[in-house]
C-alpha cells in the first residue's frame, strides 16, 4: 500500500482532485467511483475548476457514487445523486446515461443492487474508487461488522447520520431509511482504490485502518489486502502514522 501525505488540507484537496482528472485523461472511457461528504467537497470543486480552465473530452467517462440513500427523494440536497450531480456531473458535462446511480425508491432493492453491479460490469468494471472513510472506519455505508464478502446491499445507516437526515427531511421515525452501498467485495474489485482522509478527527481511525489488524470491526482495514491502493492524507489525518 502506498501512503501519500500532503502538507496542508489544500494540498490534499488538489492532489485528490488530480487523481480523478488523471484517471480521466489516462483512460477516456474510465469508470470512476466517488464518495460524498466533507472530505470530497473541495476536491470535487477543484476537479470542476480544472475542467473549466482546461476542458477535455468527458463524453465516454462513467461516474458513479459508492453509495446512495434509500427511501428519500433524489432531489433531497443530501442525496448522493444530487451532491455528485451538483459537484461534478453538471460541471463536467457528463451525460445522464454515464452517471450511474441506483434509484432511491424501489419495491425490490436486491434487484436494483444486482442491476447496478451489472451496469458497472458492462462498462468493464470500476477503474478507480475515491473512497472516503467514516469516523468508525466504515467505507461506503458498510458499517463495522459487515462481512468482507458482502455484495452490494442496503445497509442500516450510521445512527448519527440517520438522525441528521431525519432532522433535515422531517421523515417520520417509523419510516425506514437505509443506505444502498457497494459491498466490500465489490469495492475491492475496483482496479485502483484511493482511500482519502483529512483532518485530525480521522487520525485515529486511519491508524487503525492502515496499521491495525485486518478486521471487519474496521471495514476500511480491508484495503490493506488490495493490490493497488493508495492512502492519500493530509498531515493532520496522518499524524498518528508519522
Ligand atoms: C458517509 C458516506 C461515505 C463517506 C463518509 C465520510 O458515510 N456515505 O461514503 O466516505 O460519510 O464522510 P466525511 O468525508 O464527511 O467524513
Amino acid at each position: 500500500m502506498k501512503i501519500t501525505v500532503m502538507k496542508t488540507e489544500h494540498d490534499f484537496d488538489i492532489a485528490a482532485a488530480w487523481r480523478i482528472i488523471g484517471q480521466m485523461l489516462e483512460k477516456p472511457s474510465a469508470v470512476i467511483g466517488l464518495s460524498t461528504g466533507q472530505t470530497t467537497k473541495n476536491m470535487h470543486r477543484i476537479v470542476s475548476d480544472i475542467y473549466k480552465e482546461y476542458p477535455f473530452d468527458t463524453s465516454k467517462v462513467t461516474i458513479f457514487n459508492v453509495d446512495e440513500l434509500t427511501n428519500l427523494d433524489r432531489s433531497y440536497p443530501g442525496s448522493c445523486y444530487t451532491m455528485i450531480y451538483e459537484q461534478i456531473i453538471r460541471n463536467l458535462g457528463i451525460s445522464d446515461e454515464n452517471f450511474l446511480m441506483p434509484p432511491t425508491f424501489s419495491d425490490d432493492f436486491d434487484v436494483e443492487c444486482t442491476k447496478f453491479e451489472n451496469a458497472l460490469q458492462e462498462r468493464g468494471g470500476a477503474d478507480l474508487q475515491m473512497l472516503g472513510i467514516g469516523w468508525n472506519g466504515h467505507i461506503g455505508i458498510n458499517q463495522p461488522g459487515t462481512p468482507f464478502e458482502r455484495h452490494t446491499w442496503v445497509s442500516p445507516m450510521d445512527p448519527i447520520f440517520e438522525e441528521k437526515v431525519r432532522r433535515e427531511t422531517k421523515v417520520p421515525d417509523d419510516y425506514p431509511l437505509g443506505g444502498l452501498t457497494r459491498g466490500i467485495v465489490d469495492i475491492m474489485q475496483t482496479r485502483k482504490i484511493v482511500l482519502i482522509a483529512k483532518g485530525e478527527s480521522k487520525a485515529e481511525i486511519i491508524e487503525k485502518a492502515v496499521r491495525g489488524p485486518v478486521t471487519t470491526d474496521i471495514p476500511a482495514s480491508v484495503i490493506q489486502l488490495h493490490p493497488n491502493c493508495e492512502v492519500l492524507l493530509d498531515v493532520a489525518a496522518a499524524s498518528r502514522l508519522i
